[in-house]
């Protein structure tokens, strides 16, 4: 054995992992797309709906072409607009709240829970006080399902309950995760997520889809995917986008869906491995009660002092979020709740993500564990 060969790079997620278990069945799907030529609209996606509807509880799936479109057609559909405000989680991917400025509307950015990393209650009703001062019409909150994890829905839902708004649910990063037993995608008025490649149920190439319960918005919906038509292909009742996810993708999202239910219990295997491994000497995540992670991201913080650009060297690190939105360029104008955003902030200076996926094996795990407790010996 040649004792200076350098040990395989590790791959932070490994897509390629997942293709040879799936062998044929995706090439298959494929070709089979490929053999009806229905690029737009064949059969799998109603497939596809039917799937997604019985594995989430919803009533209503339309899928869409990205989680970004699935927010915006919601908001697009519920009419919001100028004047309006809509609460976002400041500590989260862009489109969240970008998909609330493309309308017009004003993002209000609240705080996170620094434990959970997401959407803290207390700043939530700070932020709509905010907007209220602000003259602004609250029509909508969007918790966001960070990194996998279930926001708090019952305490989020009794909010916007109480103050008349929706609750339009970003799973992007979570589909799959349940909260008190019922899986994402029967909180609130409606759920949007994202099957982005790297997303935990992702397809192979850019893919979305809204879940709600709620016929008339499903209705709704599905006018504004395809320019906003009516009942006549020619007539457009409203505005609406090229919102379609096509075939192809339903096809390969069919076959993975099969797997994601075991792939589930693959990653929550490699989370505790990561919690046990590391719980001593930097603070892993912490599921809140009730609560299901897919553990889109293992995203762990650092103790204060530590070189998070040095960090556990030959291993694959990301920083999400290196800036929250209210600290970023193009949305530093809109409001924050008061009291400002210290969680978001100080979780923007101290997390790091490490490499998670479903075929993370029991070696590779190790070596990684060893790079990030040896980044803290002396
Ligand atoms: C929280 C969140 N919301 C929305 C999106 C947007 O999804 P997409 O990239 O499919 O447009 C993402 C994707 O990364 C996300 O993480």
């Amino acid at each position: 054995m040649n004792q200076h060969q350098r040990p395989e790079p590790v791959p932070f997620i490994d897509i390629a992992a997942q293709r040879g278990r799936l062998g044929k069945s995706v090439d298959e799907a494929v070709g089979r797309v490929l053999a009806h030529c229905q690029f737009i609209n064949g059969p799998e996606v109603a497939q596809l709906e039917a799937d997604l509807a019985a594995f989430s509880g919803a009533k209503h799936v339309v899928t869409c072409a990205s989680g970004t479109d699935a927010l915006l057609m919601v908001l697009m559909a519920k009419g919001v607009g100028r004047g309006d405000a809509v609460l976002c989680p400041s500590f989260t991917f862009c489109a969240t709240g970008e998909a609330v400025a493309l309308t017009g509307a004003t993002p209000v950015f609240v705080d996170v829970d620094e434990a959970t990393f997401n959407m803290d209650v207390n700043s939530l009703k700070r932020g709509i006080a905010t907007a209220k001062k602000l003259g602004l019409t609250p029509r909508a909150v969007i918790p966001v399902d960070l990194f996998g994890q279930s926001a708090d829905h019952d305490a989020i839902g009794a909010i916007a309950e109480s103050e008349g708004i929706f609750v339009l649910d970003d799973a992007a990063q979570a589909f799959g995760a349940s909260y008190n037993g019922r899986r994402l995608g029967t909180f609130g008025l409606v759920t949007a997520t994202s099957f982005f490649p790297a997303k935990p149920l992702g397809c192979f190439g850019d893919g979305g889809a809204i879940f709600t319960d709620d016929a008339d918005l499903a209705e709704t919906l599905r006018s504004v995917r395809v320019h906003g038509q009516g009942s006549d292909k020619y007539d457009n009742i409203r505005l609406g986008l090229t919102g379609r996810l096509d075939t192809m993708q339903a096809a390969v999202l069919i076959e993975k869906l099969k797997i994601f239910e075991d792939e589930i219990a693959m990653r929550n295997t490699v989370a505790e491995r990561y919690a046990q491994g590391l719980g001593n000497v930097v603070t892993v995540p912490r599921l809140a009660s009730g609560c299901t992670s897919v553990w889109a991201q293992y995203t762990i913080r650092l103790p204060e002092g530590s070189d998070r650009d040095g960090f556990a060297k030959g291993i694959p690190t990301a920083i999400y979020y290196p800036k929250s939105m209210h600290q970023q360029t193009a949305y530093r104008d809109f409001p924050v709740a008061d009291g400002g955003l210290p969680a978001s902030e100080n979780l923007s200076d101290d997390v790091i993500s490490l490499p998670m996926h479903a075929y993370l094996d029991e070696p590779t795990q190790a070596r990684i564990i060893k790079a990030v407790r040896g980044a803290f010996s002396t």
